[in-house]
């Protein structure tokens, strides 16, 4: 049998009688198909096996056609790649944040694209009953190795393994820029209970001191990664509450280092940029003058956060 013989028959079989159900069985196939094709994209490039030219000419496209479909994300999922710095190295989330992520009323929550579980602690030390929801298998063994009272699924934002209302909020750290939100956004929706809330939120470097704005000129040298943190939420959410609180993040130079070796876009460069990027934050960090002599850096953080309800 050819490969669009089995291909048919397989359509056919998983349609069924067609109409609406046939229509999401379909779909919800092609989606299984997909992700296993992004999966077989990602071997192929992490092992450098094959160029984007023949991966687009196996898949039917151009090279430009291939990069355009995958390298966005291949990107949102290298975090594993550097899991442990991430949890080294990124900061947790301002303690006064808890009280506008969720509503009084909410108890299961869901914290979607869980990282290494840095949110994730503080909704279950605040008593909610959360589950992470996380694609990256080296990130969700860092979360429950941090956060063992969380439930800890795998998934992802457009595919999200949960019940239909099952949640009375869902939180969104750091994630949502890597998201696909055409789908992403009815899948919030399908799983929040009504009258359900969907946060938004981002820590933003501030800045504002000479020493961080020249940390963030030296991560940004080569790539800028242009995030709207302030982002508007399409039907069927409303109208957004926006919050923005200032706080500082106690850390060392070697968690700062953790922290810039954490980014999508650093993990992202050829090995000896990387590690000239590196060392060229080690040695700012030993050299500035406001840093000089101090064991424990405080660095100053904004936290956005974006609150719409469904
Ligand atoms: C910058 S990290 C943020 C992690 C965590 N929320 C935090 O605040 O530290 C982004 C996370 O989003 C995850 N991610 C990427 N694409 C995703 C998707 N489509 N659905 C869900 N999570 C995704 C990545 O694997 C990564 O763990």
């Amino acid at each position: 049998m050819t490969v669009d013989d089995l291909a048919r028959r397989i359509a056919d079989d998983v349609a069924g009688d067609g109409g609406l159900a046939g229509l999401r069985r379909l779909s919800g196939v092609i989606a299984t198909l997909e992700d296993r094709r992004t999966v077989l994209v990602e071997e192929l490039r992490r092992g450098r096996h094959a160029t984007w030219e023949e991966i687009g000419r196996a898949c039917g496209m151009t090279r430009q056609g291939a990069t355009r479909r995958w390298s966005g994300k291949l990107r949102a999922r290298s975090f594993g790649a550097a899991a442990s710095a991430y949890q080294q190295g990124r900061p947790g989330y301002p303690q006064a944040l808890i009280g506008s992520v969720v509503s009084r009323e909410a108890r299961r929550v869901l914290d979607l694209g869980a990282g290494t579980g840095k949110l994730t602690r503080l909704l279950v030390d605040a008593g909610l009953d959360v589950v992470a929801v996380e694609p990256d298998e080296a990130m969700r063994d860092q979360l429950a190795a941090a956060v063992p009272k969380a439930a800890v699924r795998a998934g992802s934002a457009e595919r999200i393994p949960l019940a239909d209302g099952s949640v009375d909020a869902v939180v969104v750290a750091q994630a949502w820029h890597w998201f696909d939100q055409g789908a992403a956004v009815p899948e919030i929706a399908r799983v929040l209970a009504p009258g359900g809330t969907l946060a938004l939120v981002w820590n933003v470097r501030d800045e504002s001191e000479p020493w961080a704005a020249a940390l963030g000129a030296l991560m940004h040298r080569s790539t800028r990664q242009v995030i709207d943190t302030q982002p508007v939420v399409p039907a069927p959410f409303g109208a957004p509450e926006r919050l923005e609180i200032r706080w500082q993040h106690v850390t060392t130079r070697a968690e700062i280092v953790d922290m810039v070796a954490s980014r999508s876009y650093v993990i992202a460069l050829p090995e000896a940029e990387r590690a000239r990027l590196l060392a060229d934050v080690e040695e700012l960090l030993a050299t500035h003058p406001d840093l000089a002599g101090r064991d424990e850096i405080a660095m100053p953080y904004i936290t956005r956060c974006t609150r719409v309800s469904r």
